[in-house]
């Protein structure tokens, strides 16, 4: 099939490769000429695993450009360009009002399939108006229109797209319906066909409920400290009940990246539009925020006064596989040193360039060995490779759990 992807961020590009792979002819459709040139010259424009190797692997079955008119000749449209939060918490869609208008003006047959995390009731009363005007023609009946969430995990993004735990495809035409069955055909997972907003529902009740399950281990988990128990041990304990499920679980300083927080505020201050207090969801957000804080007392319960100390910092990113730092909770973290007087030195194998944007003002290592010798070390992301430094002698405020730190002379975890 001939797809069209617009937007080559995270999910564009990897989905594109993705479609790639499976043997359908990709064009992205990209803004940023910088972008669309690292593309057709093989290399990924983000750092993700497998993603290099899969672009070579698939060399002449897709093409950047900044045109849109090569939509002209795909049977399917992906939009999955950036829905960023605005300063009060509110989706910002900009982006994809621009998208839509492009794409509008190249419209004849296609399927157009939002894949941009948008708010329920977006693609419909937003999205298809801007198709309809910019087209000329009715949606639902001359040109398909479908939403179609991702669930891929920066980092581990290219295995998700070829192993996913269910596909959602909301249409409400039997059109896109029927192509989308076709394309994701090779697809063997559980495969749910709704209506267009109960699968932007999905989407963020999806986020949502990760990311309360992971505010929850923490509130446990700070119980757990207090009480000297590991709260590692007990979420073990408590995933064992399969409607529970054992996996993300892990308690530490919280949710950072992309999406959790965005998706979070935005369906908060969407509730709120509907007149609903959502008081669950503003306590997941509640915890999380305060949630680096944990570590920041632990480290003043071992040095009180943190002015003219060295503080060192062992990972940046929001998580380990990514060089992506926007809401990573070591921001908050070297926020709090500076402000009290410390000084920080800080190492992360990808993410440095990306944090020295925010903090130009600390000091990045070259080598994660340099920040060890500080008067105490942090580990904010749990990469693979601090669980090979040698934290003897140390003292060690962990807030991933890294277990062979727990050698340090002292060690603290932060909910463990
Ligand atoms: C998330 C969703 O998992 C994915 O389905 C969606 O499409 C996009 O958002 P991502 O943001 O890449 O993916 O990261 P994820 O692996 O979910 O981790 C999010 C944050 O939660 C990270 O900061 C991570 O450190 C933290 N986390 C995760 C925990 O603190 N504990 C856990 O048990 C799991």
């Amino acid at each position: 099939m001939k797809v069209s992807i617009v937007g080559s961020g995270y999910v564009g590009i990897v989905t594109g490769i993705g479609f790639a792979e499976l043997g359908h002819e990709v064009s992205f459709i990209e803004v940023d000429k910088d972008k669309v040139n690292r593309i057709n010259s093989l290399q990924p424009p983000i750092f993700e695993k497998g993603l290099e190797k899969l672009m070579k692997k698939n060399e002449g079955r897709f093409r950047a450009t900044t045109e849109y008119r090569v939509l002209e000749e795909s049977e399917v449209i992906f939009i999955c360009v950036g829905t960023p939060s605005k300063n009060d918490g509110s989706i910002d869609l900009n982006f994809i009002k621009e998208a839509a208008k492009e794409v509008g003006k190249f419209l004849e047959d296609q399927i157009v399939v939002v894949k941009s995390t948008v708010l329920p009731d977006t693609t419909e009363n937003i999205l298809k108006p801007i198709l309809e005007k910019e087209s000329g023609r009715v949606a639902f009946e001359e040109f398909g229109l479908a939403y179609n969430p991702e669930f891929l995990r920066e980092g581990s993004a290219v295995y998700d797209f070829f192993n996913p735990d269910r596909i959602v495809i909301g249409t409400n035409d039997l059109m896109s319906k029927n192509i989308l069955e076709e394309l994701y055909s090779q697809f063997d997972c559980p495969k749910l066909f709704t209506n267009i907003k109960t699968a932007e529902m999905i989407k963020y009740a999806s986020n949502a409920f990760l990311a309360t399950k992971i505010s929850f281990a923490n509130e446990i988990g700070n119980i757990c400290k207090i009480l000297g128990i590991d709260s590692y041990e007990v979420f073990r304990g408590v995933g064992l009940d399969h409607r529970i499920n054992p996996s993300f679980f892990r308690a530490g300083i919280g949710f950072g990246g992309s999406c959790f927080p965005k998706d979070l505020k935005a369906l908060i201050k969407k509730a709120e539009e509907l007149g609903i207090n959502p008081k669950i969801l503003k306590a997941v957000m509640n915890v999380n925020e305060r949630q680096p804080m944990k570590l920041i007392e632990l480290l003043k319960k071992h040095i009180p006064e943190l002015n003219g100390k060295k503080i060192g910092v062992l990972g940046l990113s929001f998580k380990p596989d990514t060089d992506d730092v926007r809401d990573s909770r070591a921001i908050p973290i070297v926020e709090e040193i500076l402000k009290e007087g410390g000084k920080v030195i800080a190492y992360d194998p990808k993410a440095v360039d990306n944090f020295r944007r925010i903090f130009p003002q600390i000091t990045y290592a070259d080598k994660a060995e340099d920040v060890l010798e500080s008067d105490a070390v942090l580990i904010l992301t749990e990469w693979d490779e601090f669980e090979k430094l040698n934290y003897k002698g140390k003292l060690v405020i962990d807030g991933r759990r890294v277990e062979k730190a727990k050698e340090a002379a002292v060690y603290e975890g932060v909910c463990w």
